[in-house]
């Protein structure tokens, strides 16, 4: 098999990725995934110990490419700048971002403690910022890139109850946007992956009321996810769902704003 595919698959030129978040996940997945493709992969996040972990699990399973875990916070524009330093310092350059970090809150915006939802903004917003304006500047000199930013399907259909967390994942697709035309001239392209729900440690982690489900939804493993990232970086389009029902829920949404509120208040509520 090997011989086969050194003879009749082309090779691919061995990319350096980033990725937040990657101590659980999506992330998580999306590291193994392209580590075991081969890629250079920087993973951050603020857990150390389940940085360790990945590294061995990566080691353990004798990828072909390599895995950098640096510990940093996403809400701190000084951790990302090192992260990116450290990721050129050793892979000699920087093709790929994934903003993935993040954290989810539930429950009614007035009642809810600000704490919580400032901790919701500066993850969701300030640190996709902090970690575009850290890496692009890497992925000038190495003469351009793709940026892919792990936004939700309440991006573009925001649900009662889960107004700050909404809100967050609309400024994504705001922030991509913008981005877009910024960074055209650099080649540096931006898709914004809209994920409807995943098995993840997102839902117990989530801020307001933790646990919660939505359980007629049907959810995706991690690995899944990350397989949609990969696809997001071979077709590059502008935005991207993992699934047909994702795409059918934000075009509900859009076409029957009145109705999706309604059921999205009696689902969250
Ligand atoms: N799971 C879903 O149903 C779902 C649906 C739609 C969208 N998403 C989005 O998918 C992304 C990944 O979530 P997930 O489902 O994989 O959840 P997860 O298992 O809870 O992973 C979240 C990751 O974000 C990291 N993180 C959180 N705050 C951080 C901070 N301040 N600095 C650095 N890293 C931070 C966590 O690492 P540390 O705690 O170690 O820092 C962890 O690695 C999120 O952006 C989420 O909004 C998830």
């Amino acid at each position: 098999m090997d011989t086969y595919r050194k003879l009749f698959i082309p090779a691919r030129p061995t990319r350096v990725i980033l990725i937040t978040g990657g101590t659980s996940g999506i992330g998580h997945a999306a590291a193994l995934m392209f580590a075991a493709l081969g890629d250079c992969v920087a993973v951050t996040g603020r857990r150390a110990e389940r940085l360790t972990d990945l590294q061995r699990e990566a080691e353990a399973a004798d990828l072909p490419g390599a895995i950098l875990a640096i510990e940093a916070d996403v809400t701190d524009p000084a951790a990302m700048q090192r992260a990116v330093d450290r990721t050129v310092s050793k892979f000699e350059r920087l093709d790929v971002v994934v903003a993935n970090a993040g954290i989810g809150h539930r429950g009614p915006l007035v009642e809810a403690r600000w704490s919580d939802l400032e901790t919701v903004l500066r993850t969701n917003i300030d640190g996709v910022i902090h970690t575009v304006r850290a890496a692009v500047p890497a992925m000038r000199s190495a003469g351009g890139g793709h940026i892919v930013l792990v936004s939700s399907i309440l991006g573009p259909v925001p649900g009662a109850y889960a107004g700050a967390y909404s809100a967050s994942k609309a400024a994504t697709d705001a922030l991509a946007r913008s981005l877009r035309g910024e960074l055209k001239a650099d080649h540096i392209r931006v898709t914004v992956l809209w994920v409807g729900q995943a098995h993840t440690e997102f839902a117990d982690k989530r801020l307001g009321q933790p646990g919660r489900v939505a359980t007629r939804w049907p959810t995706m493993s991690p690995e899944q996810v990350a397989g949609g990232i990969e696809r997001a970086l071979e077709r590059k389009p502008r935005t991207m769902t993992v699934r047909w029902i994702d795409r059918l829920f934000i075009w509900a949404g859009r076409q029957f704003p009145a109705l999706m509120d309604r059921l999205l208040a009696r689902i969250y509520g």
